[in-house]
């Protein structure tokens, strides 16, 4: 726990709250740890069966097909490129404003991620932006359902059979979340998920790829494996020792004590995103009576399922930046974040694929004016009346 301490907040006053909220937390219980004492006096630690329980139960949960686990997001963004075959020279069409891991997958596999910008309501990536981005060498588009909020897919789905190209949902912010009745992880052809424990299920570290392509599905689980057809349980049954690694892959599996915790976790995921939901309501009513404060749009078809909550500053009507506000917020006990400085931004796509300020626009403007506030399972609106006096205070010190 941090503790702010007895020091003023920087604009006046004693700290609304003495320690500080985070962003995000974690939601275990009793059952979880036992689930994952339970794992650990097994037989197995990994490549048990716990694995495939876990991934039955979460395929079953999106509503697809198949689902592989991996030993995180990333890992699942990346099995997704290979499955697909992006190679060398191939793009990828990546919203501008998310997590660099997005984009990163794209460039472990020698691809080159393109940049297209977002819709400035909602922060999405934008189907018209899309279309614009595509040539002779794209061959997927990553979709990030940001913050929670699925995006268009309908418009996706069209732009993709258009143009014969494969659609990944990034969907490591909306697990329990839908577009038009069907839930997140049944959305694209591809759907990456991450356990970290800020998301709606944790295992600590841990990932997941669902598809309803068999294909895909099991050339991922090979390539979580080094790039071998059976893993260790496998030819234990057999009782024999040849094995054959048929492509170079990598060591991402998850464990059994881990996917045991994910599926204790699942058990309770519709309350936890229930809870986040209500929290968010609670932002959102407080926030239409404050003009400065401009929550993001959440669009009329889909269940937002508030992995994060964003708000926009009119930065207008204040005398600071976004800077200060933070500052201000963070003194006050508030754990603030940014999600995200636009991937295209950082030094390395600078060096590398030559990217810079005014590639994408919307997400760059966005971007100043952005601040993250705290949402988690176990956040009580007491909690979330704290935020709102602290950034009603910041509002009211720092107007125009
Ligand atoms: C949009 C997005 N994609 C991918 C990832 C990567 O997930 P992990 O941290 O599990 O590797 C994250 C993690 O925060 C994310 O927010």
């Amino acid at each position: 726990m941090i503790v702010v301490g007895e020091k003023l907040a920087i604009h006046g006053g004693a700290s609304v709250r003495q320690t500080v909220l985070p962003y995000g937390h974690q939601w275990l219980d009793e059952a979880d740890i036992a689930a994952v004492v339970e794992a650990l006096r097994s037989d197995w630690l990994t490549t048990g069966p716990k694995v495939a329980e876990f991934e039955q139960a979460f395929a079953n949960f999106v509503g697809a097909r198949k689902a592989t686990a991996v030993s995180n997001g990333t890992a699942a963004l990346h099995a997704a490129m290979y499955a697909l075959g992006i190679g060398p020279g191939d793009e990828v069409i990546v919203p501008a404003m998310t997590f660099a891991a997005s984009a990163n997958c794209v460039v472990y596999q020698g691809g080159i991620p393109v940049f297209a910008d977002v819709d400035p309501e909602t922060l999405l990536l934008d189907p018209a932006q899309v279309e614009a981005k595509i040539t002779s060498r794209t061959k997927a588009i990553m979709a990030v359902d940001y913050a929670g909020q699925p995006c268009d897919y309908d418009a996706l789905q069209a732009i993709v059979d258009r143009h014969g190209l494969a659609l990944v949902d990034d969907a490591c912010h909306a697990l329990g979340g839908s577009y038009k009745g069907h839930l997140v992880g049944s959305l694209a052809n591809l759907n990456t998920f991450s356990f970290h424990p800020v998301k709606h299920l944790t295992t600590g570290e841990g990932g997941m790829i669902t598809t309803n392509d068999a294909g895909l599905a099991q050339r991922m689980r090979i390539f979580r494996n080094h790039g071998i057809t059976t893993d260790h349980r496998q030819r234990a049954e057999q009782g024999g020792f040849f094995y054959e690694m048929v492509d170079l892959g990598y060591n991402y599996r998850l464990t059994d004590f881990q996917c045991a915790l994910g599926l204790s976790q699942l058990r309770k995921l519709p309350e936890c995103v229930r809870r986040r939901q209500t929290i968010a309501a609670h932002y959102n009513a407080a926030f239409a009576n404050m003009s400065a404060v401009r929550p993001l749009v959440v669009r009329n078809d889909v269940s937002h399922a508030y992995h994060l909550y964003m708000v926009q500053f009119d930065l207008e009507q204040l005398t600071v930046s976004r800077g200060e506000i933070f500052a201000a917020l963070r003194a006050e006990g508030i754990g603030v974040n940014v999600h995200y400085i636009p991937v295209h931004f950082h030094p390395y796509y600078r060096r590398r694929f030559g990217t810079g300020p005014g590639l994408c626009p919307l997400a760059e403007a966005a971007y100043e004016r952005l601040i993250t506030l705290p949402i988690f399972a176990q956040m009580s609106l007491t909690d979330a009346d704290d935020v709102l006096t602290a950034v009603d205070k910041v509002m009211r010190y720092y107007r125009r």
